[in-house]
């Protein structure tokens, strides 16, 4: 038995079920990324909101790549799906109710997917694509016109396959029709998404119709995020817990994730928004003080213990955690190193550290090193680069930095510290691959890696004192290991 509208009933009542009329709510946004984030968090503040302060606001789900057993499962489950909160011996379940449609531009047509985003009703386009969706170069945080995806859709603008591709098509449409526009919002984590966004959709715009880009440019608002809530990759194990807290009943879009979820919203939307205030939202004028701190010091440091993890063998963030020279390092990498990096004044970084920290220490979650790990020529430059930029222009140390860029060499090596090969997940994985096939193992290696300037910028590979440092950290790691590495470089000085 599956959940549906027909099976609801059948929960118990220590699930919380939407105790609202479903038909009330009017499809206003459109969300792209139907994936493990989007289902745990922002679905999540729409629900709270529908229930506990009568919103009309429902959501059409989309995904445009991968996806699609997720979407024929919601369709087949009433568009209901569950989310569990998990802490180490106590589950708590929800069914969200808020989706009223569900899209995937590969099993109903991307004609439909536009379709549904030119409806005069949608006031918000959001987003959840992974880095990976936004087809931008992290060094110039604007469009690859390189990118296959996008190179397809300067090509076939009216079939479009890229998420920017998609958004442009849509807003041609209203425009055309004299539909207002939609707000754009980005929940992914990059530094100034709402930015990020707006360059590329406006880059692309201005390749295929000047007119149509000043339109937008003038008509759509693109707001920055910071988004929060720790949300593993979903297992059979996973899947199987959540089928227990709903009495046995089977969910295949069930999602789960930690207690804790936090969203920062910059408070600038063309067509309106929901009172995202009333579910715990914070709306404020600028998120890049918020989203600096959390991509560098909970981002950042995920990333080190993900790269020196995952090569010590801990599959785990929490068996991580079971390492005193990890939770030592993480620590002192978030505040020695990521902090003074940061402008959030009224907020208390040692205690946003320690949150953290007890954060990963979370048994329940099972965050694998694996997926934190993927993608790193996307997220090295917002976790680790720009704060290394910090350091080298006031003359301040950076040791940890410096070992999480060499752990990630490391790691993209291919290779653990157990001798055992490592599927690497990258966007550049065969550029990766080629490099590491061609460069000697040591320093002949980093200055290698060094060279992919999406990822590097012209700037560091040209500065000595930071190769030299990557260089000794990943001779440390090379000699000795990830763990022993930890040990000695969080060690030094020890007063975290
Ligand atoms: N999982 C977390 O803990 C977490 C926390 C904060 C922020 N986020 C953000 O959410 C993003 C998604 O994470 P997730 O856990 O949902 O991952 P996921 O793998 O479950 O989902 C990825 C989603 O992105 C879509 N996608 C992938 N490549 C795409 C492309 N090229 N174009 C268009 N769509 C594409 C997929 O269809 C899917 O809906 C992350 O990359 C991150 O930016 C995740």
């Amino acid at each position: 038995m599956h959940l549906s509208t027909k099976t609801l009933p059948q929960l118990s009542g220590k699930v919380v079920t939407p105790a609202y009329s479903r038909d009330q709510l009017k499809t206003r946004i459109v969300h792209l990324g139907f994936g493990a984030f989007h289902r745990a968090h922002q679905a999540v503040f729409a629900d709270i909101l529908a229930a506990e302060h009568a919103s009309d606001w429902g959501y059409c789900e989309v995904n445009l790549i991968g996806g699609e057993q997720q979407i024929t499962a919601l369709k087949q489950q009433d568009l209901l799906y569950s989310v569990c909160e998990m802490n180490a011996d106590n589950w708590n379940g929800r069914v969200v109710g808020v989706v009223r449609e569900a899209l995937h531009s590969a099993l109903d047509g991307i004609d439909r997917v536009i379709e549904a985003m030119a409806q005069p009703d949608i006031a918000i386009v959001s987003l959840t694509v992974t880095e990976k969706g936004y087809c931008y170069l992290p060094s110039t945080a604007s469009i690859d016109t390189d990118h296959p995806l996008i190179r397809h859709d300067l090509e076939f603008p009216h079939q479009p396959q890229s998420a920017p591709g998609v958004i442009i098509e849509a807003l041609r449409i209203r425009r055309e029709k004299g539909l207002p526009a939609f707000s754009v919002m980005s929940c992914d984590n990059m530094p100034e998404n709402g930015h990020v966004t707006r360059n590329v959709v406006i880059a692309l715009a201005k390749n295929r119709d000047v007119a149509l880009a000043d339109w937008i440019e003038h008509h759509v608002s693109f707001p920055s995020t910071m988004v929060d809530r720790i949300v593993p990759a979903m297992t059979p194990a996973s899947l199987e817990k959540i089928s227990g807290v709903l009495g046995g009943m089977e969910d295949a879009v069930g999602i789960a994730c930690e207690p804790f979820r936090q969203w920062v919203i910059e408070d600038n939307f063309v067509a309106g928004r929901p009172a995202w205030e009333k579910a715990g939202a914070e709306l404020v004028a600028n998120v890049l003080p918020y989203e600096e701190m959390k991509l560098r010091m909970l981002n950042g440091s995920h990333s080190f213990l993900a790269y020196l993890g995952y090569l010590a063998g801990y599959q785990y963030i929490d068996r991580c955690m079971e390492d005193d020279n990890y939770v030592r390092a993480a620590r002192r990498l978030m505040l020695e190193e990521q902090a003074p990096t940061l402008h959030t004044p009224d907020v208390d970084l040692g205690a946003y550290a320690d949150s953290l920290l007890a954060r990963y220490r979370n048994t329940g979650l099972k965050h694998r090193t694996w997926q934190i790990a993927m993608d790193g020529t996307l997220k090295l430059p917002q976790r680790m680069l720009d704060s290394i930029r910090v350091h080298l222009e006031r003359g301040t140390a950076y040791p940890l930095l410096a070992l999480g860029v060499a752990g990630w060499m490391r790691y993209v090596g291919g290779v653990d510290d157990s001798g055992e090969t490592i599927d690497i997940s990258d966007p550049l994985k065969n550029r990766l691959a080629e490099i590491v096939q061609n460069s000697a193992e040591g320093r002949a290696r980093v200055e290698a890696l060094l060279s992919l300037k999406s990822v590097f910028g012209d700037d560091l590979p040209a500065n000595t004192a930071f190769v030299n440092s990557v260089a000794d950290a990943y001779g440390l790691i090379q000699t000795h290991g990830a763990k022993q590495a930890v040990s000695l470089v969080a060690g030094n000085n020890a007063n975290a």
